[in-house]
């Protein structure tokens, strides 16, 4: 199989300069996946043009987030994985000898040890042709099952990588079936995400939001992967009048658990506050988002519990893939619309990411 794998490759690199990498034959440890879709987050374009700070490696490298792609080689230590394997190919890089951890591509390690993993090893995300990945972030893909079978395409098998944080954060806070979480705000990519997620897990939601239409169209969107399924969402408005906004969720009786994606330039926005208001006793509480407007007597007088949460863990990948394989998530376009770019195209996709944001919307590399 080494002898199929071209001595280069096309990678998007942060300079925006086209970079031919030597590509090495894997060697212990890791993977080499072919990219066949590369996800975008809605904000690469801020954290690229610096407009979002995120912690960086220095320039050049290739950028990007997690990926499905095809197993191309495999280290010598591999015992599962087979060249050929359609894979999720994660960017969550966790060093195996201490506490480092970063997303390749996206956020750079605050851990020295880790920082040098993603400086010197692990250093090009996935907006390439070829991604060399630790072994344990490719995660198999039951192909037939998937695409024939549920008819899912690989394009939108990437739509995992949001659908994988919001699980990440509702099994951290061990949702259960029939429970109600609140998700706020539900109406970017990864609250939309959240909702789909809570709901495969056999959630009631309440997904709250500013833009009314959106709202409508997430509540449309989940119905039309549920026909026939009633009272599975809710919607409330942000209005920012805490007690109106607070009553209209507790309309709908105490919820259990709330999975907040608050971005950056929500702060001081009293939709948290709200949400927290609306627990019952013991309820939980999942930051996913970087906000912290979430300072609140009745997190004390209630028992409630506060927990942060970075991406997922290894295990929530298997489980959620098996969920995924099960058909447990709608399909076709009640699933996701992915918008599909290649390289070249960088600007412009990277443009549309910000634009098609939301539940049921992706935009991906197909290198
Ligand atoms: N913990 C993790 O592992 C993890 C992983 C990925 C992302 N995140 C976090 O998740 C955040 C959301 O990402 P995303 O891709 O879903 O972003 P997005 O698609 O841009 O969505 C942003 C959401 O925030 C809402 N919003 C913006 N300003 C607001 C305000 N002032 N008040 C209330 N709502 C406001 C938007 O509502 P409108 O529709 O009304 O504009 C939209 O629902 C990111 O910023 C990141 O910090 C965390």
């Amino acid at each position: 199989m080494a002898g199929d794998i071209p001595s280069e490759h096309r990678a998007l690199v942060l300079t925006s300069t086209d970079v031919g990498l030597e590509l090495k034959t894997p060697q212990l440890g890791n993977v080499l996946v072919r990219v066949e879709a590369a996800s975008l987050l809605s904000y690469h374009r801020e954290i690229y043009n610096g407009a979002r700070q995120y912690p960086q490696l220095d320039a050049p490298h290739a950028g990007g987030y997690s990926a499905v792609g095809r197993v191309a080689a495999v280290g010598a230590d591999a015992t599962a994985l087979t060249p050929g394997q359609l894979v999720f190919a994660d960017c969550t890089m966790r060093s195996r000898d201490g506490a480092g951890w970063f997303l390749v591509g996206v956020q750079a390690s605050l851990d020295v040890g880790g920082r040098r993993l993603n400086a010197d090893v692990y250093r090009d995300g996935a907006f390439a042709e070829y991604w060399t990945v630790p072994l344990e972030n490719c995660h198999p893909l039951d192909e037939a099952r998937l695409t024939q079978g549920l008819g899912y395409t690989t394009a939108d098998l990437a739509y995992l990588s949001y659908l994988l944080v919001a699980y990440g954060g509702l099994r951290d806070i061990s949702l259960e079936p029939g429970e109600t979480p609140i998700v706020c705000p539900a109406t970017g990519g990864f609250g939309g995400a959240g909702v789909l997620a809570a709901i495969a897990m056999g959630s009631r939601v309440i997904a709250m939001g500013r833009n009314e239409k959106e709202l409508a169209r997430l509540k449309a969107h989940v119905m039309s992967g549920n026909p026939g399924s009633s009272g599975l969402i809710e919607t409330v408005r942000i209005t920012g009048d805490e007690a109106a906004d607070t009553a209209a969720l507790q309309a709908f009786g105490l919820a259990d658990a709330v999975l907040d994606f608050s971005p950056p330039h929500a702060a001081g926005s009293s939709h948290l506050r709200c949400a927290i208001r609306s627990l019952r006793r013991e309820g939980r509480v999942s930051l996913m988002g970087l906000t912290s407007d979430f300072a609140e007597y009745v997190v004390i007088i209630n028992n409630l519990t506060l927990k942060g949460k970075v991406m997922y863990e290894r295990d929530d990948v298997t489980q959620f893939v098996k969920m995924l394989e099960r058909g447990l998530l709608p399909r076709g376009e009640s699933f996701v619309d992915t918008k599909v770019f290649k390289l070249e195209q960088a600007k412009e996709a990277l443009h549309a990411a910000a634009e098609h944001t939301g539940c049921g919307r992706a935009v991906v590399f197909a290198p």
